[in-house]
């Protein structure tokens, strides 16, 4: 019987170990309450190449990609742009190309994957209806590339 267990035990060792989140290194959090989040409400089609790097070092790929940057504006512009502004200057929701963060971790790549996944307070809902991952890492490069503050406090270029 000792045995019978010791190989069922290996046989579970071994399947979280050929799982396909075993490559996953980062931890999503949700930004107000700290709890992980819950993929399994991601819509289809974001587990894309760059959004499984982005699990593994927590940088997004996509920063200065001028194609995705393109991409990333015009998402930005249907799902994000009517609460925080054309150039995300700031309307109903804070600005998002400037220095100052309500939640400063937003200044990092998984801080701000965080939020646009699983939502911050009141009207910012979880974006997991509306984008994929992929789209979101899109829209994340979009607004790096209109950051207007100041470089020293672009923390996701430090990452
Ligand atoms: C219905 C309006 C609405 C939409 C749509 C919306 N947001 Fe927000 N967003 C808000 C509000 C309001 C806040 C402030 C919430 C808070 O302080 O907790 C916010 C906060 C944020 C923050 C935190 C900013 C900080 O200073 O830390 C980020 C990042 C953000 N939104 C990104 C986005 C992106 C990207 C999209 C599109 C995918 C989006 N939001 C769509 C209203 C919206």
């Amino acid at each position: 019987m000792i045995k019978l267990s010791k190989i069922m035990v290996g046989i579970g060792v071994t399947m979280i170990l050929v799982s396909p989140f075993a490559s996953a290194e980062i931890t999503l959090r949700n930004t107000i309450t700290g709890e992980t989040l819950d993929m399994s409400f991601a819509k289809k089609g974001g587990d894309t190449d760059a959004f499984k790097q982005f699990m593994k070092d927590g940088k997004n790929p996509y920063n200065g990609k001028k194609d995705i940057e393109e991409k990333g504006k015009s998402l930005y512009m249907t799902g994000c742009s009517g609460c925080h502004g054309h150039e995300a200057e700031g309307k109903l929701g804070p600005g998002l190309a400037d220095d100052y963060w309500t939640y400063p971790r937003n200044g990092t790549d998984i801080g701000l994957f965080e939020t646009l996944f699983g939502g911050a307070n009141g009207m910012m809902g979880p974006q997991y209806v509306n984008f994929n991952t992929d789209e979101m890492l899109q829209i994340m490069a979009f607004l790096r590339s209109i950051y207007t503050g100041d470089k020293s406090k672009a923390e996701w270029l430090k990452q």
